[in-house]
């Protein structure tokens, strides 16, 4: 975990109604009350469709909202998308981008995702920056490579330690059950940190959080979030039920 303070993630992704998401976040808010002051920063990204209701649930305990993606521009014509600005008037303190579902389902290049991080960063919302090679880029020996190219294409030059968040995620063990382990996280995590002071400099790459992601849970948090360069985790399966996610913001202690 390193000497930064942890952030635990939800990506609650395509899931949840209002009622049930609504009952989710009280959840999660109520258990955070109960157990202030927590070791960790904790966010919950539900679908947009339910972020001033969970806003409003989660509101005065300490767990914060974000969304999980926005549009580069401000306004206008651009039918069903949403912008940072909405986002953040939606009671939003962050925002997932180029989250590995999105590059795949919608196209999102590095380019992309950078004018997404700074429209995020101009409505003073907290980016947390997705990166992750696949399974054939793994195997063929380059994730370090695929990574690399991702931290630098997707990152703003105004990227900082107060409005970005890097979260590593291997497609591979995304959803899959297949975690990565402890060792390889490190391993990774130490490279986009060093990555990150060549491109940002040390004392930034110092500060800014490095979250790992891919089917983490309550029984292989520990391990993961042990790692001194792994500063939180990006959850998704196990964001949907408050127990197991609570669980795992309760292991970075
Ligand atoms: P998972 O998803 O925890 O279900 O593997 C993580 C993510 O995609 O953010």
């Amino acid at each position: 975990m390193g000497t930064l303070r942890p952030l635990i993630a939800g990506n609650w992704k395509m899931n949840g109604l209002l009622a049930p998401g609504t009952d989710l976040a009280r959840g999660v808010a109520d258990w955070a009350r109960a157990n202030a002051p927590l070791a960790a920063d904790v966010l919950v990204c539900p679908p947009f469709t339910l972020l001033a209701a969970v806003a409003q649930a989660a509101a005065g305990s300490g767990v914060m909202v974000g969304a999980q993606d926005c549009h580069a521009e401000v306004s206008g014509a651009h039918t069903g998308d949403v912008s940072a600005r909405q986002v953040k008037d939606a009671g939003c303190t962050h925002v997932i981008l180029g989250h590995s579902e999105r590059r795949a389902d919608h196209g999102e290049t590095d380019p992309v995702v950078r004018a997404k991080t700074e429209a995020a960063y101009e409505a003073g919302l907290v980016a947390v920056v997705c990166v992750g090679e696949t399974l054939a880029e793994r195997e063929s020996g380059r994730a370090f490579d695929v990574v690399r190219a991702q931290v630098r294409g997707s990152l703003p030059a105004a990227a900082a330690p107060a409005n970005t968040v890097i979260a590593y995620e291997p497609v591979w063990a995304i959803g899959t059950g297949k975690v990565a382990t402890a060792e390889q996280a490190q391993e990774i995590h130490a490279f986009i940190r060093s990555e990150l002071s060549a491109l940002l400099g040390a004392g930034p790459a110092r500060e800014m959080r490095i979250l790992y992601g891919g089917s983490m849970k309550p029984d292989n948090a520990g391990a993961l979030l042990a790692q001194p360069d792994v500063n939180g985790g990006l959850i998704g399966g196990a964001s949907l039920k408050a127990e197991d996610f609570t669980q795992i913001v309760s292991a970075t202690r």
